[in-house]
């Protein structure tokens, strides 16, 4: 774990948060509602170095120098589909001048391996910061491969937000894509025989959208 590159972001409400969704009786509605919630509480923390920028205006009493985003036009969210979906909504509440692209990938059941099925990108990605976000970096397959994607499409600057992360999975996005920060809730204690984050939170997509 202390040689792994990930920032956790370890504030008290994510943290409340993030153990009711981990608990099995945590239903649907609610699953759904923590997650935005703390997406939210996330894109505050990993915008904190974004650079602001003076500009004039006038308040009712004076004029003053204010600050405002430099480019808060030039951020991309991209949802891993499914349950990068979860994720969505509350980054987009902070940054509502963000475009959004989607990347469709399923991880095989038998091979762990991620399986693309969609991709649909604004066309000025290599100008924008590309906010990726999963609920889950397993194996990290999936987050590599998305990044991988999103490079080839020619994006420069990525960001990686995931809720839980195994040991395993931080260590993939490290090796293969050094450049790319790792923000994330949580970093539990390793993969069990099937791919799953112990003791993690079960498996994301089904728990957002009840199709366990
Ligand atoms: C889950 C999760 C990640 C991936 C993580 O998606 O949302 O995308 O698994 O696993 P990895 O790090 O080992 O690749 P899943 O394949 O279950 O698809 P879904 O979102 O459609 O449910
Ligand atoms: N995908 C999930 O949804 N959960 C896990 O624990 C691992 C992969």
């Amino acid at each position: 774990m202390s040689d792994l590159k990930v920032n956790v972001i370890d504030h008290p409400l994510i943290q409340h948060k993030l153990t009711m969704m981990r608990k099995k009786t945590t239903g649907t509605k609610d699953f759904r509602e923590l997650l935005e919630e703390i997406s939210m509480l996330m894109t505050y923390e990993i915008t904190r170095d974004f650079p602001l920028k003076d500009v004039e205006i006038e308040t009712p009493v004076s004029k003053c120098v204010g600050k405002e985003l430099a480019d808060t036009r030039k951020v991309c969210v991209v949802p891993i589909l499914r349950a990068g979906l979860g994720l969505q909504s509350g980054v987009v509440n902070m940054i509502p001048a963000a475009k959004i692209g989607h990347i469709g990938l399923y991880r095989d059941p038998e091979t762990l391996k991620p399986v693309e099925y969609y991709c649909k990108m604004p066309s000025d990605i290599a100008e924008r910061t590309m906010l990726v976000v999963d609920p889950m970096l397993a194996t990290g397959g999936s987050a590599a491969a998305a990044i991988t994607m999103l490079k080839e499409k020619g994006a420069k600057k990525l960001i990686l937000m995931c809720l839980v992360a195994a040991p395993e999975g931080v260590k993939v996005i490290n090796d293969e894509h050094p450049d790319v920060p790792v923000y994330v809730a949580a970093v539990d204690e390793k993969l069990n025989e099937h791919g799953y984050i112990v003791p993690g939170l079960g498996d994301a997509g089904d728990r957002i959208f009840g199709t366990l």
